[in-house]
């Protein structure tokens, strides 16, 4: 997100299922007593807990302050960090990293895969999970169509890969690749009738960086009229979200 426009309450309060849904991923790491390991984009913090208590020392970065602040107030024993993920530069190296729905903010990716790579020890890994190709792709496609009727221009802000262009940007920085997932897997939103205008307003304020709240209001409403018959499953509303998980060593 650009700046800090974060509302970490808001976040855990509605979206808890970001990091709900990472708890799997923590079996991808299977961090050990005594490891340390980095948490790359931990949000509030709650994966960075739960890492902690395998025993391993634990370090979260985050570029939010905004949530940095959050996780430092709910998990007082875990080391919180302040931190990009293009241009972190920490003291030691980590036997192991673990990213969850951080990646497909950073569109210099080239430059956070090669500070991951360096803040691992030999033989150290990283587990990662982001969105992947085709991620809420029913809402982004509605919301073009609702932005340039109205003669905006909209500009996809995340980066979402394909797992062969992933796994060949982790290769070239000399990671071997050791078990990759991509998958479907449906977000359910709180409200069905203003889960996407909430989405948008949590995690897509960009987009509307340059249009007056009017013209706001009126697209989010028009992607959430389109958009919600589509994505209700027995009464539900979940948001079409694509994973991208891989696990790697750094050889
Ligand atoms: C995701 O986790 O896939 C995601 C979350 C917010 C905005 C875009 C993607």
């Amino acid at each position: 997100m650009s700046g800090d426009q974060w509302n970490a309450d808001l976040y855990k309060e509605k979206y808890a299922f970001v990091f709900e849904y990472g708890n799997s991923l923590i079996d991808w790491l299977q961090p050990k007593s005594g490891e340390v390991i980095l948490d790359l984009g931990c949000g509030t913090g709650e994966l960075t807990a739960q890492l902690g208590q395998t025993g391993a020392r634990v370090t979260g970065i985050d570029a939010s302050a905004t949530m940095i602040a959050s996780a430092k107030e709910h998990f007082p024993e875990v080391d919180f960090e302040v931190a990009d993920a293009t241009a972190f530069s920490l003291p030691q190296q980590f036997d192991g990293i673990f990213s969850n729905a951080t990646l497909h903010w950073v569109r210099e990716k080239e430059q956070a895969i090669e500070r991951m790579y360096a803040h691992l020890r030999k033989g150290g890994r990283l587990v990662l999970e982001m969105g992947g190709k085709g991620n809420v792709q029913h809402i982004l496609t509605s919301l073009e169509k609702a932005m340039e009727q109205r003669g905006y221009t909209y500009t996809l802000f995340w980066y979402f890969p394909s797992p062969a262009e992933y796994i060949t940007l982790l290769e070239k920085a000399g990671f071997r690749i050791d078990r990759v997932h991509y998958f479907d897997r449906p977000s359910r939103l709180t409200d069905p009738e203003t889960g996407i205008v909430n989405w948008l307003e949590m995690f897509a304020p960009h987009f509307f960086t340059n249009v007056p709240e009017k013209d706001k209001v009126a697209i989010m409403e028009q992607v959430q009229e389109e958009v919600a018959p589509l994505l209700i499953k027995d009464g539900a509303l979940y948001a079409d979200y694509v994973r991208l998980r891989v696990a790697a060593t750094k050889i």
